[in-house]
């Protein structure tokens, strides 16, 4: 099982650890919700309260294996027990948590991850995307959500967050004037004139 992890993230140097370890020393987050996970278990590395969601098929005996729980054991950074949740389903759908309960919110080259959890994301909480899928020009142009951020990847083990001359960024390359129907029929991101890694996008509180 856990091979599966190694296939997809560590043997293409793609973990995402450093990405994870810095978000974790900037803002300190409590529980994180993925949805569009896959395997992608590096979150549970750095912490200790994750759920996960993904609808495709029988994900769900990677998570219950012993095998992924035991590498989690090992290889986890901090003290504390695992709470790690996996929800096998669509996340448009709801799921059995408390709204606004989520610190974080991590949007991966699955969908709009953004709109379809937001209400499960705490006001200032912070919604980590890229724009492979067009979440990051979708939550660009939500008034719920504010750019706070952009993170680059330096190694696999080293991302820079950055929150410098953001208004340099998620500046469309053509002139367009980008909406919901455009982005979501198209399922890519807006290109913009500054392309980093991803973006951090705070909630705005309601
Ligand atoms: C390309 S994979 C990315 C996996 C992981 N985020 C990563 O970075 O490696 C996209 C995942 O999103 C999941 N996904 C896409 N739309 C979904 C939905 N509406 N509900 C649940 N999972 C979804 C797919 O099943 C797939 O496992």
């Amino acid at each position: 099982m856990i091979k599966l992890y190694r296939k997809y993230h560590t043997d293409k140097d793609r973990t995402l650890i450093g990405l994870f370890k810095k978000v974790n020393e900037l803002y300190s987050p409590k529980r994180i919700l993925y949805p569009g996970c896959y395997v992608h278990i590096t979150p549970s590395l750095v912490f200790s309260d994750v759920t996960y969601i993904d609808s495709f098929r029988n994900t769900y005996k990677f998570y219950e294996s012993l095998e992924v729980k035991d590498f989690i054991e090992k290889n986890k950074g901090y003290q504390s027990e695992t709470n790690l949740k996996f929800y096998q389903q669509d996340y448009n759908e709801d799921i059995p948590e408390d709204i606004e309960s989520y610190d974080i919110v991590i949007s991966q080259y699955g969908g709009f991850v953004g709109q379809a959890v937001k209400k499960y994301l705490k006001s200032n909480g912070f919604l980590i995307c890229n724009n492979s899928h067009g979440d990051a020009s979708m939550a660009s142009i939500d008034p719920d959500y504010k750019l706070e951020a952009v993170y680059n990847r330096v190694s696999d083990d080293n991302y820079s967050v950055s929150t410098k001359n953001l208004d340099e960024y998620l500046v469309p390359k053509k002139n367009i004037k980008p909406s919901k129907d455009s982005i979501s029929k198209s399922m890519r991101g807006i290109t913009y004139t500054k392309s980093p890694s991803g973006y951090i996008f705070k909630k705005n509180s309601s």
